[in-house]
């Protein structure tokens, strides 16, 4: 029997009637990543130099490619963490869905504690680490599960594709101190907060 592959042109459509839908958060996250496990099947999906490390800039160790962008707010991205790249704990402002193409990533999750009065402090529990593994979608589930930490603990590069409710350049979103519970502000002109 032939192989079927999903291509990222059949993902994008399958996303963008989805979120047309306007379907509620269970159904969002139940369709949305049974698609986007289909799509991460095939590494080939995405061109390889989507699933390498940019190599130069302030960030060289790490790549951000957008592939789609919707009026919706339906943003896809492909992300590269390169050896011993991370992200601090952070949000994110919306739904998410992080599907592994290639290697494995590390991730770890908090829970808020706090009455979330404060917009400059949080108080934060350690809640799991998850060796997330091609095929597997993670999901971010906005208030509820989606403080997370990234880190690529091997030495080759680890290719993700992410999707989110919006488009993420310049929304203000939140990193936090898990020591101290500080929460600073930040926004990024590029797709590059993932
Ligand atoms: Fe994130």
């Amino acid at each position: 029997m032939p192989a079927v592959t999903y291509s990222l042109d059949e993902f994008i459509n399958d996303m963008s009637s989805l979120v047309e839908s306007q379907p509620d958060q269970a159904k969002l996250f139940d369709q949305g990543s049974t698609q986007l496990q289909r799509l991460i099947q095939n590494p080939e999906a995405i061109p390889e130099e989507y699933r390498l490390p940019t190599g130069t800039g302030p960030r060289a160790n790490h790549g951000s490619y957008l592939l789609h962008q919707a009026p919706s707010g339906l943003s896809i991205t492909a992300v590269v963490w390169g050896p011993g790249d991370l992200a601090l704990p952070h949000d994110h402002g919306t739904w998410g869905m992080i599907g592994v193409l290639a290697n494995t990533m590390t991730e770890t999750r908090y829970r808020r504690l706090d009455d979330r009065s404060r917009d400059d402090f949080a108080l934060l529990e350690h809640d799991r680490i998850t060796e997330v593994k091609p095929g597997e979608v993670t999901l971010l589930i906005p208030d509820v599960d989606e403080i997370h930490q990234m880190n690529n603990l091997t030495d080759i590069p680890t290719a993700e594709i992410h999707v989110y409710g919006i488009d993420l350049r310049g929304w203000d979103r939140r990193q936090y101190n898990v020591e101290t519970g500080a929460i600073k502000h930040f926004a990024t002109a590029k797709w590059d907060n993932c």
